[in-house]
C-alpha cells in the first residue's frame, strides 16, 4: 500500500535508507561478513575462482556495473558484466572456475532465468542477488543472497536498486577476505563506510526539494544527456534510463572519457547535461578530468547540472545547477549519486502530467522475452 505516498515510486525512493539497511542486516558481525545463505560455497571453492560474470538486465545490470570496479578492487578477480538477453545467445566460454552471479529484483525475468540456466549447463556454480523470496531465479541457482528492499511496485526500479549494490559489496569484502587480497581492517573500513550509507542517503532525500524544482523547471526539455567516470559512469547509464522509462525524454549516458570519441558533437547551447562528478578527495587523479569535461561542454554552451560532493568547489564556476551529495568514499558514492537522478526523473515524469508508477508500454516483470 501507498500509505498515504502520492505513489508507489515516492514511497520507494524515500524508502532507500532502510532498503540498504535492511539488506545490511545480521550480515556484518564484528567489523566482517557473514552470509550464511553462501554456506555451499566453501572457502576453497571461492579460491579457486579464475572470473566472475555478472548477467542482469536493465537497471540490474548498473547495479552489476557499479559491483565491476568494487569486487576487482577488492578481491582482485575480473569481472565481467553481460546482459542476460546477449549472454545466452552467444557462445560464452564459462567453464567450472566462472561464477556466474544473476542479479534480478522480481527473480523472474526471463533472459535472465534462461541465462542462469544455460551458465549450469556449462558448468559454472551460479549465485542469485534477488529482492523477492522464493522467486525462479533463485530457486535455479545454486545459491542466493536476497536484498532484503521490501516489495518493490513502481515499475521504475529505485531501491532495489540500491539493495543490489549493497549486497553486491558485501559479497565483495567476503570474497577480498576469502582470497585474502585485503586486510581484516582495510575490509571493516569498508564496512563502516558501507554502514554510513543509509544516514548519509537521508541527508540526501532531504535534499528533494531543490531536484524537485529543477525538474519543473525543465519540463520541457527534449533531450538530456548524463556523464560519469568510474562508478560514476553507469549511474550516468541509470539517470538516462530512468528519463527514458517514466519522462518519455530521449536521454543518453555517456563515460565522460568518451566524450571527444564522438558525444561531444552533440552539445549545442542549452543541452542540459547531468555530471556525476568524482570526489576531488577520494579520486584525486579523476576529479579534474572531469572538471575539465565540465568546462569543454560548457564552453560550447550545455547547461550543466553537476552532481558534486559538499564542498567540492572546483566546480562552481562552470555548473548552472550543483546538486550537493555527502561525503563518501568513492565506490559509495554512487549509492547516493544516483538519488538525485531518480528524483529528478520522477519530478518531470509527473510535471508532464505522467503515470510515474506505470510508465507506458513498460511490465514490472518482464517475464517473455
Ligand atoms: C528500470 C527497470 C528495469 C529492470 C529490469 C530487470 O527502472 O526497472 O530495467 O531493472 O527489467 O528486472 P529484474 O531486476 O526484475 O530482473
Amino acid at each position: 500500500e501507498k500509505g498515504g505516498w502520492s505513489s508507489f515510486m515516492r514511497k520507494e525512493v524515500a524508502e532507500q535508507p532502510e532498503a540498504v539497511a535492511k539488506t545490511l542486516l545480521g550480515r556484518v558481525v564484528d567489523d566482517a561478513v557473514v552470509i550464511p545463505e553462501l554456506a555451499s560455497f566453501g572457502d576453497e571453492e571461492l579460491r579457486g575462482i579464475r572470473r566472475i560474470t555478472i548477467i542482469a538486465c536493465g537497471t540490474a545490470s548498473y547495479a552489476g556495473m557499479v559491483a565491476k570496479y568494487a569486487i576487482e578492487q577488492w578481491a582482485r578477480v575480473p569481472v565481467e558484466i553481460e546482459l542476460s538477453h546477449e549472454f545466452r545467445y552467444r557462445e560464452p566460454v564459462i567453464d567450472d572456475h566462472t561464477l556466474v552471479v544473476s542479479i534480478s529484483q522480481s527473480g523472474e525475468t526471463m533472459d535472465t532465468l534462461m541465462a542462469v540456466k544455460y551458465a549450469r549447463e556449462q558448468g559454472a556454480r551460479t549465485i542469485s542477488i534477488c529482492n523477492t523470496q522464493g522467486a525462479t531465479i533463485p530457486r535455479e541457482s545454486d545459491a542466493v543472497v536476497y536484498t532484503h528492499a521490501g516489495p518493490e511496485v513502481a515499475v521504475a526500479s529505485t531501491k532495489a536498486f540500491v539493495a543490489q549494490i549493497a549486497a553486491l559489496y558485501l559479497f565483495g569484502l567476503h570474497l577480498a577476505r576469502v582470497r585474502g587480497t585485503m586486510s581484516a581492517e582495510a575490509i571493516a573500513e569498508q564496512l563502516h563506510e558501507l554502514q554510513a550509507v543509509p544516514a548519509k542517503l537521508e541527508l540526501v532525500l532531504a535534499e528533494s526539494e531543490k531536484v524537485a524544482q529543477l525538474a519543473h523547471w525543465m519540463a520541457d526539455t527534449r533531450s538530456v544527456l548524463f556523464l560519469g567516470r568510474h562508478v560514476g559512469y553507469p549511474i550516468a547509464l541509470e539517470g538516462a534510463l530512468k528519463l527514458k522509462e517514466l519522462a518519455y525524454i530521449h536521454a543518453e549516458g555517456f563515460a565522460a572519457g568518451e566524450l571527444k570519441h564522438g558525444p561531444i558533437a552533440l552539445i549545442e547551447p542549452g543541452q542540459p547535461v547531468f555530471v556525476v562528478v568524482p570526489s576531488p578527495r577520494g579520486s584525486a587523479t579523476l576529479h579534474p578530468k572531469v572538471v575539465s569535461n565540465i568546462q569543454e561542454i560548457r564552453a560550447r554552451g550545455a547547461r550543466v547540472i553537476a552532481i558534486a560532493e559538499a564542498g567540492d568547489a572546483a566546480v562552481l564556476p562552470f555548473a548552472d545547477e550543483v546538486l550537493r551529495i555527502p561525503l563518501a568514499a568513492p565506490l559509495f558514492e554512487p549509492l547516493l549519486a544516483v538519488v538525485p537522478l531518480q528524483i529528478f526523473a520522477m519530478e518531470l515524469s509527473q510535471a508532464k502530467g505522467l503515470d510515474v508508477d506505470q510508465p507506458r508500454n513498460l511490465a514490472k516483470s518482464v517475464t517473455v522475452e
